[in-house]
């Protein structure tokens, strides 16, 4: 059915979602989220609307993968209510766009770039067998979305690891989903590897006009991109504007320790110290 899945997937809203152009993307309405009998986070309170790039920050634990897999209808709310794409959270849905935390690519991973980008759409296909010639397409368009399609040939094993998680992003991109969530992208990057992935994910947003949750333990390499921020810390979940929550002030006491924000002239902000 593989013709259908890229049929569907080219206009999810209406089949998969509720969604208009008004409402929220995410809404989450005090919302917690329990394992057993603990409590991972609670008083989840906030709506990311169409087209802002956001970022989930906390300390190791602290329950943000946790929160996609809310969204992805894997794990449910232990409190409250969720909404995503205007309906409660279910699973495989093409419309959200998913890059797992990093499972690392083993250096001898013989499968190539490009069919790493085509098992994304594995789940939305009824079995494997050749690629139509609209996969190859989707395909071929996602890697250049990604500007991957230089090294696509190549064993993933032995990309680096700016490469490979452009090509993990491309994946998630097969869809065309209007939600993307990606669960720490800039992890084990250099710097300069963060300031692209974070470029190319901007560029993403507004090219596809996609509402972004990135994952993140330092705001620094976000702070120029971010409409809005959601931390999670000691089992709350804060949520705000960039003005609203980086700030010296509110900072030091979520952290517990004194943290500085430091504004440039030409407005940038930089924290030290979280
Ligand atoms: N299915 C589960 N059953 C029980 N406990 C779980 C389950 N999934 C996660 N946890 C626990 O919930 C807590 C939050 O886990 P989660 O992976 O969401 O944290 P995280 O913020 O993503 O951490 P990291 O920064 O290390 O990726 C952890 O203590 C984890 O062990
Ligand atoms: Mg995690």
């Amino acid at each position: 059915m593989t013709v259908r899945a890229l049929e569907r997937s080219a206009s999810p809203i209406g089949a998969l979602t509720d969604f208009t152009p008004d409402s929220a993307v995410v809404a989450f309405e005090n919302a917690s989220v329990a394992f057993g009998r603990r409590t991972i986070w609670s008083g989840a309170n906030f709506e990311l609307k169409a087209g802002e790039f956001v970022g989930l920050i906390g300390p190791n634990g602290t329950g943000k993968t946790t929160l996609l897999r809310v969204l992805l209808g894997q794990v449910p709310l232990a409190a409250g209510s969720v909404r995503v794409l205007g309906r409660p959270p279910g699973r495989g849905n093409p419309a959200i766009g998913y890059v797992p935390q990093r499972r690392s690519l083993a250096a001898d991973l013989a499968v190539r770039g490009y069919d790493l980008v085509l098992l994304g759409l594995v789940g939305y296909k009824w079995g494997f067998g050749p690629a139509s010639a609209a996969e190859r397409r989707a395909v071929d368009e996602a890697l250049e979305a990604v500007g991957a399609s230089g090294y696509a040939d190549q064993p993933v094993g032995l990309l680096s690891g700016g490469e490979q998680q452009r090509l993990l992003i491309a994946q998630a991109l097969l869809t065309h989903p209007k939600l993307l969530l990606l669960d720490e992208p800039l992890a084990s990057l250099d710097l300069k590897s963060q300031h692209e992935i974070v470029h190319l994910v901007e560029a993403i947003r507004v090219d596809r006009q996609v509402t972004v949750l990135l994952v993140a333990h330092d705001l620094n390499p976000l702070l120029e991109m971010l409409d809005g921020i959601v931390f999670i810390l000691d089992g709350r979940v804060i949520a705000g504007s960039l003005d609203e929550v980086v700030t010296s002030a509110l900072l030091s006491q979520l952290y517990e320790t004194p943290v500085h924000v430091h504004v440039t002239s030409d407005g940038h902000r930089f924290v030290v110290g979280a």
